[in-house]
C-alpha cells in the first residue's frame, strides 16, 4: 500500500496549494480560522447545531432484501459521532425494481422497523458522543435508480449517448433498440411509492426526506427529459411536475414536521469515454444541440447554464422544498463532474482536467445557486478533493455567502470524525484526510462475493474495508 504515502505534491503546504489555486485562475478561498461552520443555522423550523453536512453515501451493504446489516451500522456509527449534525442518509430505493445493486437499503413494510432501529441507533450514538441530539438532522434519499437500476433499467427518454452507458444484469448486456422508455401511467403509480417512502422516513424518525434528483437517475433524467412527450416531458413545467406534485402529496399527507429536501443536479452534462490511447476521459461525440442534459449549455455540452435549475427551484419551493443540496455529473459516464479525483476507479478514466478546477466548478455553480437563493438553506459539493483543506474552503465559502452549509461526501468516508477536530484543535488533519484514490467506488464496483456487492468504505483509513479490498486483489490475482 505505498502508493498511499506518495500523495499529490500540491497538497504539500497551503502555499503550493494557495500557488497552483492562483496559478490556474480558480476561485477556491481557504480561511484557517474555523468559526461559522461550528455556528448553529436554522433549516426551515429546525436549529441544526453547526453547518457540517455528511453527505449521502451508498455503502453497499444492507442485506439482499434491503435492511441495514452490521457493517451498515458500522458506518453509520462513524458518521453519527463524527460531530456532522447533519448526516444525510443514502439513497435507498422506493420500489424493488429501483435498487442500483443488490445491497442498496429498500424502503418496504418489511424493512420498516429495521430503517427505524437505524435512525434511533444513529441518534443515540451522537447523543452519546456529542451530548445534544435535538439539533441533529437525519435524513433519507429516496431514489429510483432509473437507466441505472440493476438487474434492468427503466428510461424515461432514448438517448443514444446516454443508452451506450445502459446495461442488463451482471453480464450487461446493451439495451435493445426498441426498449420501451417508462409511461406516464407508471410514473402516476411511482409517485405513491415515493409519497409511502416519505411517511415510512417520518416514522423511522427521520427529520428530513430528500428527493433524489441527482446523478442521472431517474428523476434526475427527467429533468433533462425535453425529448420526452406527454404530461412529465418537454417544458420545464412538465419536467418538474412529478416531484412539485410528489413534495406537495407529501406536505399533505405526512404532516408538517418533515423538512422536504431535494438533492439535484444542477449539471449533468454529456457522457465521458476512455481514450484508448490516453486512458483520459474525452467526451462522446453527439450532434449539437445535445437536448438530454439538465443545467447544461445544449452547444458546448461540457459546460454549465445554470438559468433552467434556477427557474426548476423556483417551482420546487412553491411547492414546499425547504432545503437544497447540489450536485453535478453522473457516476458512471462522467464521474470527474461530480467527485474530482487524483486516480479513478477501475471502470473510469484518467482525469481529462485538474482535480482543482472540478472544485472550483462546483463552488462556483453553487454559489450562483445560493445567490439566486440567499434564503435558503443549501449543502455545496465537491470538497473532499482538497483533504485537509476542505474545511478552510467550507469557511470561506460560508463567510462569503457561497453557500450555507458544507458537505463531505468521501472526505467523510475517510475522517468521519473531522467536525470533532475542528472544534478539539481547529483543524483537518493531514493524515486522517481522503486522499481521492476511488478505492471507496472501487470496493461498490467489485461484485465478486456472494451478496454480489463489497460494502463501501475507505480503504486506506479502516482496517474494516481494507481487507475486503485484499480479498478483490486476491481473488483476481486467482483468476490470472
Ligand atoms: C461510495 C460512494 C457512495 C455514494 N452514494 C451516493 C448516494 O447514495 N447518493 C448521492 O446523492 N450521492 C452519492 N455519492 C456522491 C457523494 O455524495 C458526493 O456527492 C461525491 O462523493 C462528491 O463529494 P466529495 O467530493 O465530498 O466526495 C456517493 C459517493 C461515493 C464515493
Amino acid at each position: 500500500m505505498g502508493e498511499f504515502l506518495r500523495g499529490n505534491p500540491l497538497f504539500a503546504s497551503r502555499e503550493t496549494l494557495l500557488g497552483e489555486i492562483r496559478r490556474l485562475g480558480l476561485e477556491i478561498p481557504l480561511e484557517a480560522e474555523i468559526h461559522n461552520s461550528l455556528k448553529p443555522a436554522e433549516i426551515a423550523h429546525r436549529r441544526v447545531g453547526n453547518r457540517l453536512v455528511i453527505h449521502p453515501m451508498e455503502g453497499c451493504d444492507g442485506t439482499l432484501d434491503g435492511k441495514p446489516d452490521e457493517i451498515t451500522y458500522h458506518r453509520w456509527g462513524l458518521f453519527a459521532r463524527g460531530g456532522a449534525k447533519v448526516l444525510w442518509g443514502e439513497a435507498c430505493a422506493v420500489v424493488p425494481e429501483g435498487r442500483a445493486n443488490t445491497r442498496q437499503l429498500l424502503f418496504s413494510a418489511d424493512n420498516a422497523d429495521a430503517l427505524k432501529r437505524l435512525i434511533a441507533f444513529a441518534r443515540e450514538e451522537h447523543r452519546k458522543a456529542c451530548g445534544d441530539a435535538d439539533d441533529f438532522l437525519i435524513g433519507l434519499q429516496l431514489t429510483h435508480s432509473g437507466r441505472f437500476a440493476f438487474p434492468a433499467p427503466s428510461v424515461l427518454v432514448r438517448d443514444p449517448a446516454l443508452d451506450a452507458f445502459t446495461r442488463f444484469g451482471k453480464e450487461r448486456r446493451p439495451m435493445a433498440a426498441d426498449f420501451p422508455v417508462l409511461t406516464d401511467e407508471h410514473l402516476d403509480r411511482l409517485q405513491d411509492a415515493y409519497v409511502a417512502a416519505a411517511k415510512m422516513s417520518r416514522d423511522a424518525g427521520c427529520d428530513f426526506i430528500d428527493l433524489k434528483q441527482c446523478h442521472r437517475y431517474l428523476l434526475s433524467e427527467l429533468l433533462g427529459a425535453r425529448a420526452r412527450p406527454g404530461k412529465y416531458g418537454g417544458s420545464l413545467e412538465n419536467r418538474t411536475r412529478f416531484v412539485r406534485e410528489v413534495l406537495a402529496r407529501i406536505r399533505a399527507e405526512a404532516g408538517k414536521d418533515l423538512v422536504l429536501a431535494t438533492r439535484m443536479n444542477i449539471f449533468d452534462a454529456i457522457p465521458y469515454r476512455t481514450n484508448p490511447e490516453t486512458r483520459v476521459g474525452e467526451p462522446v461525440p453527439v450532434t449539437l444541440p445535445y437536448p438530454h442534459a439538465f443545467g447544461t449549455n445544449p452547444d458546448y455540452p461540457v459546460e454549465p447554464d445554470l438559468r433552467e435549475p434556477i427557474e426548476a427551484i423556483r417551482l420546487f419551493r412553491a411547492a414546499g422544498l425547504q432545503f437544497l443540496n447540489v450536485s453535478a455529473g453522473c457516476p458512471y459516464t462522467n464521474p470527474h463532474f461530480l467527485r474530482p479525483a487524483d486516480t479513478p476507479p477501475p471502470d473510469g478514466y484518467e482525469m481529462p482536467e485538474s482535480g482543482l478546477v472540478g472544485v472550483d466548478r462546483h463552488f462556483r455553480m453553487a454559489a450562483e445557486i445560493q445567490r439566486a437563493f440567499p434564503d435558503l438553506p443549501m449543502v455545496g459539493t465537491g470538497y473532499s478533493y482538497l483533504r485537509e483543506y476542505a474545511a478552510e474552503a467550507g469557511e470561506a465559502n460560508l463567510r462569503a455567502g457561497r453557500i450555507t452549509f458544507v458537505g463531505l461526501g468521501r472526505g467523510a468516508i475517510a475522517y468521519p470524525d473531522w467536525v470533532r477536530d475542528l472544534k478539539d484543535k481547529g483543524r483537518m488533519e493531514k493524515l486522517k484526510a481522503c486522499i481521492t484514490v476511488s478505492y471507496c467506488t472501487t470496493l461498490m464496483r467489485s461484485k465478486g462475493n456472494e451478496l454480489g456487492q463489497y460494502p463501501a468504505g475507505c480503504v486506506p483509513r479502516d482496517p474494516v474495508y481494507a481487507k475486503f479490498l485484499q480479498e478483490i486483489r486476491k481473488a483476481e490475482r486467482g483468476k490470472k
